[in-house]
């Protein structure tokens, strides 16, 4: 009698065990301080509630600016790329998804302990992320805040880029009972803004009875469930990636904040003709309320040096004497003088009398990729502007210099730096105000190099440096008209938005790589080229775009390998080029905004300081 109860009393707790389903977890994952004590509670993992130890599993994941290629995706979720690419359909690992498309992530999902889970691994990028942003902004709802804190030795608040974590990520095999009816798979789905069970069992193409029961609903229910929370979809076979899609574009911040530009009075004053980028832009309407709620992103903050440090409103005098009385030996350009106040080099430069608004639009600028102007000074009807210095003068000169000195500095590293310093200038512009700023005349001659070969953007050619006291004679001849950047809508119709800077941004992306002007004469015939045209239809056929990259490199950024053998840089190369090639697209809303361009370079830029064969160069 004693024994036969033991066993049947087991016999009813594996079965209960085995059909008990797993429970929805709710809000509860969205804190951090969760505990277990009394039993396995869905605000960590999935409960091992099967007799299966492990089986094959999928999660869903929405691409977002840094995790936006197969590659990328793969690399986060530790799974190889080739299965990713193919459950998905999509051919190139490499190429950029847009923003906010579902992939399907097949994975192996163990019982470990009491949860299940599917193991990576993650190194903190950034200070500014905490084991909460990891998992809800990262993974995406995949992993619980709770279920990293329990995985990992780091304290909370003791979290610094560089570390690497464990990430268990949320999965499950299907129970007894689900098995019985033909459930072979479990997807974990991530719920978003007007998701519901009916919408999403109809995508999947099963009952919506099963999705309830399947998450320890009794019944449906659509108020049952929240946004960043994950949902598990019983499945009888692979999910196909018809099943997926890309969310509606969040509100692009382009369009919202599209400006159309009226040129600064630029024509009726000769002297103030070089100096025509920033524009004033007209501000479409937009409540006050928002306007002061609108914070900059932390990692713009971060870029911005303290406002208005140094601004200062000269007297004539002190120009005069800092430039040698405006002095030909001084003179970089036509009203553009060198001068030394204070031991600092300075940029002096005389404008027409209507540089007021200009000034107030720099006054504000304050970012270490935006040049720096350092103040002001009204004499005779003219205005006075002084700015930093930049050693290596204009981007275009620097690509142009055949010298040796140059030669050593023509790496990768230091291309893509520049790249990056530019994207992130120009983020900052396009994010710092609303209605945004648009440069519009972004191109290789306002892109000036530090010393250090740092790229700011202003918007005049600067003389490149004399630095050991040459008479700066040499003066460089910047084109007013930037032919070769401008982007069909801006070619067709005038219209001017942050779009079109991203399209300029792209054209010094090609020149940076290729190491060519933005119209360059061809050897052969002697014919003027494009060098958008000329990159976009010799990449067209994707199949040989690798080889056909591998003739766009500019010649200087090969390395040999100790060895003797060239370094190949075709891969490196054939992700900026696409990088390019996006921001060209010649339909303005499809192209990438900043802040995706920033994110991919970044990438692309981690990628390459990691590889083995960069570091050599
Ligand atoms: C976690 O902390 C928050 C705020 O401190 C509190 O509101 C919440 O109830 C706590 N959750 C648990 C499960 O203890
Ligand atoms: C995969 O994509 C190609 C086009 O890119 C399409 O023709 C094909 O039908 C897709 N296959 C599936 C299974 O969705
Ligand atoms: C997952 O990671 C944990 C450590 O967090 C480790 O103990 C376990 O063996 C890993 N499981 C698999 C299947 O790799
Ligand atoms: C979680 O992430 C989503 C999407 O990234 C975001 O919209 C949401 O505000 C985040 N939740 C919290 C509480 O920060």
């Amino acid at each position: 009698m004693f024994p036969f109860s033991i066993i049947f009393m087991l016999v009813l707790f594996l079965t209960l065990k085995s059909h008990a389903q797993q429970m929805y977890s709710g809000n509860l994952v969205m804190d951090c301080n969760n505990t277990d004590e009394t039993g396995p509670s869905p605000a960590f993992l999935y409960t091992c509630n099967s007799i299966k130890p492990s089986c094959s599993a999928f999660l869903m994941f929405r691409t977002q600016p840094l995790y936006n290629t197969v590659m990328t995706i793969s690399k986060l979720m530790s799974v190889d790329h080739t299965g990713l690419a193919r459950i998905n359909n999509i051919t190139d690992s490499n190429k950029i998804l847009p923003l906010n498309k579902e992939l399907i992530i097949p994975v192996t999902c163990s019982c470990l302990g009491e949860y299940y889970q599917a193991n990576t691994s993650f190194v903190i990028p950034t200070i500014y992320d905490t084991y909460f942003t990891i998992a809800n902004s990262t993974y995406e709802a995949l992993t619980t805040c709770s279920s990293l804190m329990r995985n990992n030795i780091y304290n909370q608040y003791d979290l610094h880029p560089g570390q690497k974590l464990q990430v268990p990520l949320r999965c499950a095999c299907p129970t007894v009972s689900q098995t019985a009816v033909g459930v072979k798979y479990l997807l974990t789905y991530l719920i978003t803004w007007k998701d519901s069970i009916q919408k999403i069992s109809k995508r999947f193409k099963i009952s919506s009875q099963d999705l309830a029961l399947a998450n320890g609903f009794s019944h449906v229910n659509e108020d049952d469930i929240f946004p960043f929370t994950t949902l598990l979809v019983p499945l009888s076979n692979e999910p196909l990636s018809s099943m997926t899609r890309t969310l509606g574009q969040k509100q692009n911040m382009s369009r919202k904040y599209i400006i159309i530009g009226a040129i600064a009075g630029s024509v009726s004053s000769v002297l103030c003709s070089l100096f025509v980028g920033y524009l004033l832009l007209k501000r479409n309407r937009v409540n006050a309320c928002k306007m002061t709620k609108w914070e900059l992103p932390k990692d713009i903050q971060l870029g911005i040096a303290s406002v208005d440090q140094d601004f200062k409103i000269y007297r004539f005098g002190e120009l005069e004497e800092a430039s040698d009385g405006f002095s030909l030996q001084n003179r970089l350009s036509d009203s553009v003088y060198k001068g030394c106040l204070k031991g600092k080099t300075v940029v002096i430069k005389q404008m027409g009398p209507n540089a007021n608004k200009e000034v107030k639009i720099l006054q504000k600028f304050n970012h270490f990729n935006v040049i720096g102007l350092y103040g002001v000074c009204e004499h005779d009807r003219s205005c006075f502007l002084v700015y930093e210095f930049m050693e290596n003068g204009s981007l275009k000169e620097w690509l142009q210099d055949k010298t040796l000195t140059s030669q050593e500095s023509q790496t990768w590293t230091n291309r893509i730096r520049i790249g990056l310093d530019v994207a992130k200038g120009l983020q900052y512009l396009h994010n710092f105000a609303n209605p945004a700023y648009v440069h519009k005349d972004i191109n290789s001659c306002n892109i000036l190099l530090s010393k250090d070969l740092r790229a700011k953007i202003s918007n005049f050619g600067l003389a490149r440096s004399t630095e050991k006291g040459q008479i700066a004679n040499s003066s460089i001849k910047c084109p007013l008209e930037s032919k070769g950047y401008h982007a069909p809508e801006y070619i067709e119709s005038g219209i001017v938005s942050t779009k079109t800077d991203v399209y300029a941004f792209g054209v010094v992306l090609l020149e940076l790589i290729t190491g060519k002007n933005a119209v360059y004469v061809n050897d052969d015939d002697g014919e003027e080229v494009m060098l958008c045209e000329m990159v976009i239809s010799s990449i067209g056929d994707e199949k040989h775009a690798k080889d056909k990259v591998d003739y766009l490199i500019d010649p200087r950024l090969q390395a040999i390998h100790p060895l003797g053998f060239t370094i190949d840089h075709g891969e490196l190369a054939l992700r900026l080029v696409k990088l390019s090639v996006a921001c060209l697209e010649p339909e303005s809303s499809r192209r990438l905004s900043m802040n995706e361009i920033v994110s991919t370079l970044m990438m692309i830029q981690m990628d390459a300081q990691s590889s083995d064969t960069m570091s050599m160069v």
